[in-house]
């Protein structure tokens, strides 16, 4: 059989997603879309994040469930476990060795000032009313502090780490990433070239991929997309659903004759997602107040959407819960094979290998 993953010309991508049970048609547009077309040009690598999803919420009932519904989203969705090897992290256990390892060359300093982890802390001290209450009165810097230390997990500040670890241990070269992820993309590559000077030249050094073409599609009400939030649009919703839910979008316009800027509105990300042929039309009758919102939010636009999505509606439903097991099976072997080579060469370039 050929071997697209170790054979491709362009190079490797490794890829994970956290097995939250959120997914949604942001997802789909910004990530996996470029997922099935690296597909045709490079060797993939695409995983369960599950190590990485149980950090901020440390439940595990239904991480199984949430983990083969992603991936039959994944598969659904044109993911081809012939092309791509698709693995679930924990199962391999060479990422939570790998990722002991390069702890030891990790400050913790390095990891506390990184934005993710700096805007978590703001983002849940925040609502946490205790850290007002003390006597002391803490503020700013002190307040983030004092939550850091009684309630942030060890594996959250590592969490970056235990990333490096997943994508140095296939040699990726291009790792395709939203904005928000680039801080862990740079660290990796901080993290191979410590290593790679102390030990030896056992890691390629990965570059992040951002695709220009990707648009962020916002939710209903302009804030991000999330169902946390409930202003999400699913790939399961039927037709009447998303119909419904685009008609409640919030717009740039409050009357008819307001000049709108399609930019700050998230209706416009839908149309640039899903109606390319339609969308500089849109965007001039919008600025130039010649079209009623009503009519850009319930014209083509609600089936667009539901057209795209009607193949991957129909191959979910053709996809069962074993086959979606079958192909994590299968990946994980190859995954185990790949990785437990590199960990050879790591203890090697470690001195560690001495009882071979
Ligand atoms: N941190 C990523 C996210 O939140 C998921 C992830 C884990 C990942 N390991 C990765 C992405 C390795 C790319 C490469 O979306
Ligand atoms: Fe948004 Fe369309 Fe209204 Fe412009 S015309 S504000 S893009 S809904």
């Amino acid at each position: 059989m050929e071997d697209l993953t170790t054979d491709a010309k362009k190079g490797v991508v490794l890829s994970g997603m956290r097995p939250t049970g959120d997914l949604h048609i942001g997802h789909f547009e910004a990530v996996l879309r470029n997922w099935t077309r690296l597909q045709e040009t490079h060797g993939c690598f695409y995983f369960v994040a599950d190590w990485h999803a149980i950090t901020t919420d440390t439940n595990t009932k239904q991480i199984k469930e949430h983990s083969i519904d992603m991936v039959k989203d994944w598969l659904a969705f044109g993911v081809d476990p012939k092309k791509s090897t698709v693995f679930v992290q924990s199962l391999v256990p060479a990422h939570a060795e790998l990722s002991l390892a390069l702890e030891r060359i990790v400050n913790i300093g390095t990891l506390r000032r990184l934005p993710t982890f700096k805007g978590y802390l703001e983002h849940i001290a925040g609502d946490r009313s205790r850290y007002d209450k003390d006597k002391n009165k803490l503020s700013g810097e002190a307040r983030l502090d004092a939550f850091a230390n009684a309630e942030v997990s060890v594996g959250f500040l590592t969490y970056p780490v235990l990333q490096a670890a997943d994508i140095l241990l296939y040699d990726a070269t291009d790792v395709p990433v939203g904005e928000d992820q680039l801080p862990h993309i740079e660290l990796t590559r901080e993290i191979a070239r410590k290593f790679n000077s102390t030990y030896g030249e056992a890691f390629t050094i990965p570059e992040a991929m951002l695709d220009a073409d990707i648009v962020m599609i916002r939710g209903r009400d302009g804030r991000k997309m999330s169902k946390s939030y409930g202003n999400h649009i699913s790939p399961d919703h039927t037709e009447e659903e998303i119909y419904e839910r685009v008609k409640s979008f919030v717009t740039d316009r409050k009357k008819l004759s307001d000049e709108g800027d399609p930019y700050e509105c998230p209706v416009f990300d839908l149309h640039r997602a899903f109606n390319r042929d339609g969308e500089v039309e849109v965007a001039r009758a919008c600025r130039n107040a010649t079209s009623k919102c009503y009519d850009c939010k319930t014209g083509e636009l609600p089936d667009l959407i539901a057209d795209s999505y009607s193949d991957y509606r129909t191959r979910k439903a053709e996809i069962s819960d074993g086959f979606v097991l079958d192909v994590l099976r299968e990946g994980n072997i190859k995954a185990r094979e790949v990785t437990s080579e590199k960990m050879d060469q790591v203890r090697k370039f470690m001195l560690m290998d001495y009882l071979k």
